[in-house]
């Protein structure tokens, strides 16, 4: 009798143990932005491939609209295992290398096929490991768009915004840029833009078309000039000690579903970019001011001279590639 009890509990152990063994990985994906954007987009594009390849071995858990995180807390959150993937802007990795700065030195991309080239090629590359000594590893870059400014008063000149608070990222780069152009840069999360803008703590913002669209704030913005004066890209991002921990096989269906996932997300930003433009003229609520050649060569001429105070923390090597690319 007591062979057979020992029996049974060992089978019920056993099957304790397989049934913890079959637990999926969960691999949780925090984002600040809504599911309508390329972004959002591509992570629920990365859910539906992830699962389909590895079925009942991972389950992707997809937080928007900063649900779990801001982008300012994620990366901390990373490296202390809390979450798996985000994508945050690469304005938003300051504080984990210097490099990624490139990316926010104005006028420098002529626009995003230019930022594309760059990113496939070998500095472009090594930049998705350029923090793994902070245990973060990079798994691709993903677009959005180019920027434009929008603000409650026609801009025109560097002149108009003279004065003027804007909401930036956290980026010393971009911090200098406004004040480049004499406005007053303030650094806040995303979640808080549209009630800044709605309440006019702040004057305007900085993003492409496809947040200003999605995120509502051309509702609360009566002007958006289209300067392109600068990117706005992501890194999807995970902590290296998560990525290598996994078996061989599940990292790398992971790598391809990742890398399909980016190629749809650059697909939706394409278009997007596009279409909410569109929808924004569409809404009659919002003003498209366009510059004249020597309107923009004026914020050309003002923003500049920001390359200089970044070019050595950046490295010189990596602005040279990216003009590169401009004419390829
Ligand atoms: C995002 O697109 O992820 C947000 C960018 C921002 O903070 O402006």
């Amino acid at each position: 009798m007591k062979t057979l009890v020992a029996s049974i509990l060992a089978c019920a152990s056993l099957l304790t143990f397989n049934a913890a063994e079959a637990k999926p990985i969960e691999i949780k994906f925090s984002h600040v932005v809504a599911e309508n954007t390329p972004k959002g987009q591509m992570a629920l594009k990365f859910k539906e491939l992830a699962e389909a390849a590895l079925p009942g071995q991972v389950e992707v858990k997809v937080y928007p609209n900063s649900q779990l995180y801001t982008d300012e807390t994620v990366l901390q959150a990373m490296q202390l295992g809390d979450i798996e993937m985000a994508a945050p802007a690469l304005s938003k990795f300051q504080a984990y290398t210097d490099q990624l700065q490139l990316f926010d030195l104005p006028f420098l991309f002529k626009d995003i096929d230019a930022v594309d080239r760059f990113q496939r090629g070998p500095q472009g590359q090594a930049l998705l490991k350029s923090m793994e000594s902070k245990m973060l590893v990079g798994l691709g870059f993903l677009h959005n768009g180019m920027k434009q400014l929008s603000a409650n008063d026609p801009i025109r000149v560097p002149a108009d915004i003279s004065g003027k608070k804007f909401r930036i990222m956290t980026s010393d780069v971009l911090q200098a840029q406004f004040e480049a152009v004499q406005a007053i840069p303030l650094k806040k999360p995303f979640a808080e833009v549209f009630t800044l803008l709605q309440t006019k703590a702040i004057d305007g913002q900085e993003s492409p078309w496809s947040n200003t669209y999605a995120s509502k704030f051309f509702e609360v913005q009566k002007y958006v000039t289209e300067t392109n004066h600068g990117i706005l890209d992501y890194m999807v991002v995970t902590s290296s000690e998560f990525w290598y921990g996994l078996p061989d096989d599940v990292r790398a269906k992971l790598t391809v579903a990742m890398n399909e996932a980016i190629a749809y997300g650059n697909k939706v930003a394409i278009e997007q970019d596009a279409a909410d433009r569109q929808h924004i003229l569409d809404s009659g609520k919002t003003e498209i001011i366009t510059l004249t050649d020597a309107e923009r060569q004026q914020w050309v001429d003002a923003m500049k001279p920001v390359w200089n105070m970044f070019i050595d923390e950046i490295g010189a090597d990596l602005v040279n590639a990216a003009l590169k690319a401009n004419n390829p």
